[in-house]
């Protein structure tokens, strides 16, 4: 599909995808409608954007939403990125990823992005996205933005204990992947890599 073809929307500048917009998602993910509509009529110029992929014929393709946090005021957090079941594989959520990091920079004035995903690394990670501590949205900003070392963090997860030390120490942990792996590996999915991109 050609790129002239394609546009991305503001939802709440186009309100009559907002039904298709929570069949799409919720064919993914499924919640109530009502709770899903609401989500998506939270859509505003400020953050929370929901943006949409359409085509020529006006189909919806695609949902991608933005939101705030706070404690990193020039990154936002990308959220519920979905391309419909159909059309997938066609590079259209790539299409759609460079189409939100554009809107962030020239539209935002953001400098960089993040999100969490537990599944989608790859494809993320050919976006240039990095592995990157977990972001508390509300919580502490990240100190460094630098791609973290995962290695580094694990070598010592053992809490030092600030109590009187008796008997022998315990055993060292068994060894932990490396950020590599934990992208590239198809069984680490318990958890979200968080990621994020300068842009
Ligand atoms: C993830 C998703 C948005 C990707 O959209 P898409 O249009 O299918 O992806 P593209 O065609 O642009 O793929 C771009 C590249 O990423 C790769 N890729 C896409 N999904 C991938 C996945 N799940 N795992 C590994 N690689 C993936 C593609 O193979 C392609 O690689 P290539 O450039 O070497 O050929 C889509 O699969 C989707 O909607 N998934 C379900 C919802 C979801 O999981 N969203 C992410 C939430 S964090």
């Amino acid at each position: 599909m050609d790129a002239e073809d394609l546009q991305v929307l503001r939802l709440h500048e186009n309100p009559q995808y907002l039904k298709p917009c929570c069949e799409l998602i919720n064919d993914e993910w499924p919640r109530s409608k009502t709770a899903r509509m609401m989500s998506l009529q939270a859509s505003c110029n400020n953050l929370p954007t929901s943006l949409i992929l359409v085509n020529d014929k006006k189909h919806l393709l695609g949902h991608c939403k933005l939101t705030p946090i706070p404690s990193i005021p020039e990154s936002c957090f990308i959220e519920t990125v979905v391309i419909s079941k159909s059309m997938r594989g066609k590079k259209l959520g790539s299409y759609l990823m460079r189409q939100v990091e554009e809107y962030c920079k020239n539209v935002l004035n953001l400098k960089m992005l993040h999100l969490s995903t537990k599944g989608q690394e790859n494809f993320y990670a050919k976006l240039g996205y990095e592995v990157c501590p977990p972001v508390s949205i509300y919580g502490t900003r990240i100190l460094n933005s630098e791609p973290v070392d995962i290695s580094i963090k694990i070598q010592n997860p053992v809490p030092v204990s600030n109590s009187v030390k008796s008997g022998p120490p315990p055993p060292p942990p068994p060894p932990m992947p490396k950020p590599e792996s934990l992208v590239q590996s198809s069984t680490v999915k318990s958890k979200k890599t968080f990621m994020f991109k300068y842009l």
